[in-house]
């Protein structure tokens, strides 16, 4: 955790912003999961919003915050004699709540009456959207509220104002996600180190896995080890690499104090790219770099998408694959065919910040809509960027039969994209590429170590290690 400093003043910003202006804020800390019964659980995930104000990474956690009082409490049990024989003895939880700045802890069941008292004296309950069900039930116990109704009772300015606060990285923050980034840079220099005809993308996984485990990290999400890189988010690693394959790794570390790094990056398993290979790969990073150029304080991201993704589409004309003009195309939507995805999303605590907080919250702000057009509609952040936004950029191209299939059925935009041509091109796979930045005051940086993406550089990285 941070210094106890951090979080006390997180909390006074919450408790000095105007919305929520008053009432009592109830954030739940995760519980532990179980994978198929309750004393097998699956690796502890804390809540974000529940890390940023309140640091502790334990679970069965309850923080309040008193918006008229400034005062802030904690809800969770010292262990029992029985958790200690069983986990351990970890450390006091009066002890730690001094150290996230709380001197107030007090036991779970105690919490229930605070809550009726508060609601009797007609004080709102703020909370944020519950996305685990054990939190739904626990929420409607606590405020009795009856379970179809909870939806109604989340606070929207509440969720407006933690993203507010969330959304700017402090440079402490940011030094953690560089540290994230340094580890997820040698999570991909192992891929590439192993990314040989032969190798297994199962045991790829597994080398980056021991990795990060070795080092006390862990993935920020699920990662995407794969030859089939036009599956977007591909969770399965059945294949074996064969010269001419490229793998896709989108994948992320860690840093101790949770933050996360979310980095992609396509290596030729060969060791060098086939000439349509490079081709496609240099439309993407040459998107990629137009998007980079184009961050900036005040911008939307949008037009960020918008404008990679004309400047993907221009390279797609180049080779035969789309027709334009550009400008039209992406007005249209043709270049979805290849580019289905957003440009890229916050990032912080959360692999993909605050979306539980909901998307239109986090990306959008109330007086844009958010896009419905096929591609843009996955646009995860649409809304203009502020110094501190830690964001990532990430665009792909992707040959997706399925969806190729569907769209010349339909002889959709086919004014823009030649099917014949493209055709040509089932069973290319997909390429994406992905790094992450802070908006500063005057444009943008890049954060963490360098990972290389010039085609020549990954081309020499490819295999250089390979698994015995
Ligand atoms: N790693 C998932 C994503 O890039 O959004
Ligand atoms: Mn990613
Ligand atoms: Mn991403």
């Amino acid at each position: 955790m941070f210094a106890p400093t951090t979080y006390r003043s997180r909390r006074r910003t919450l408790v000095a912003q105007e919305r929520p202006e008053s009432g009592l804020v109830l954030l739940l800390g995760n519980q532990h999961t179980p994978r198929n019964y309750v004393d097998n659980p699956y690796p502890f995930q804390q809540d974000g919003t529940f890390l940023y104000y309140f640091g502790l990474d334990r679970p069965n956690l309850y923080g309040l915050i008193d918006l008229d009082m400034g005062t802030s409490t904690l809800y969770g049990e010292e262990a029992t004699l029985d958790d200690v024989v069983w986990a351990g003895e970890p450390p006091a939880l009066q002890e730690e709540a001094a150290a996230v700045g709380v001197d107030t802890v007090n036991p779970p069941p105690t919490l229930g009456s605070r809550l009726t008292q508060a609601r009797q004296q007609d004080r709102t309950v703020h909370i944020l959207p519950p996305y685990r069900d054990e939190h739904r039930l626990r929420l409607g116990e606590l405020l009795n509220v009856p379970h179809a109704q909870l939806d109604d009772a989340v606070s929207e300015p509440l969720i407006q104002a933690v993203v507010q606060q969330r959304s700017v990285k402090s440079s402490e923050e940011v030094a953690e996600i560089e540290t994230a980034l340094e580890r997820t840079a040698q999570v991909h220099a192992c891929a590439q180190a192993h990314a040989v005809p032969g190798a297994s993308e199962q045991e790829i996984v597994g080398a980056m896995t021991g990795r990060l485990t070795a080092e006390g990290s862990a993935f920020s999400f699920t990662p995407t080890c794969s030859v089939r890189g036009e599956v977007l988010h591909n969770h399965s690693y059945p294949n074996t690499l064969t010269e001419g394959d490229l793998l896709l790794v989108d994948a992320g570390a860690v840093s101790p104090r949770h933050y996360a790094g979310d980095v992609t990056r396509v290596t030729p398993v060969a060791g060098t790219f086939a000439s349509r290979q490079e081709a496609i790969y240099r439309a993407v990073l040459s998107a990629q770099a137009a998007a980079i150029e184009a961050l900036a304080p005040d911008v939307p991201f949008v037009e960020i998408h918008k404008h990679a993704a004309r400047t993907l589409t221009e390279h797609l004309i180049d080779l035969g694959l789309m027709q334009g003009p550009a400008e039209e195309a992406v007005a249209a939507g043709a270049h979805a065919l290849f580019f289905p995805h957003g440009l890229g999303h916050m990032m912080g605590l959360d692999v993909h910040d605050m979306e539980s907080l909901g998307e239109e919250f986090v990306g959008y702000t109330n007086d844009q809509t958010r896009p419905e057009q096929f591609g843009l509609h996955a646009l995860r952040l649409g809304r203009p960027l502020h110094p501190g936004f830690v964001v990532t950029v990430e665009p792909g191209c992707y040959f997706i039969p399925p969806l190729i299939k569907h769209w010349r059925a339909e002889q959709r935009h086919e004014q823009f994209i030649n099917y014949e041509r493209v055709e040509d091109f089932l069973g290319f796979g997909g390429i994406r590429i992905e790094d992450d930045f802070l908006v500063t005051a005057d444009g943008a940086r890049a954060l963490g170590a360098d990972i290389p993406k010039a085609p020549e550089k990954v081309a020499a990285r490819a295999g250089s290690s390979p698994l015995s």
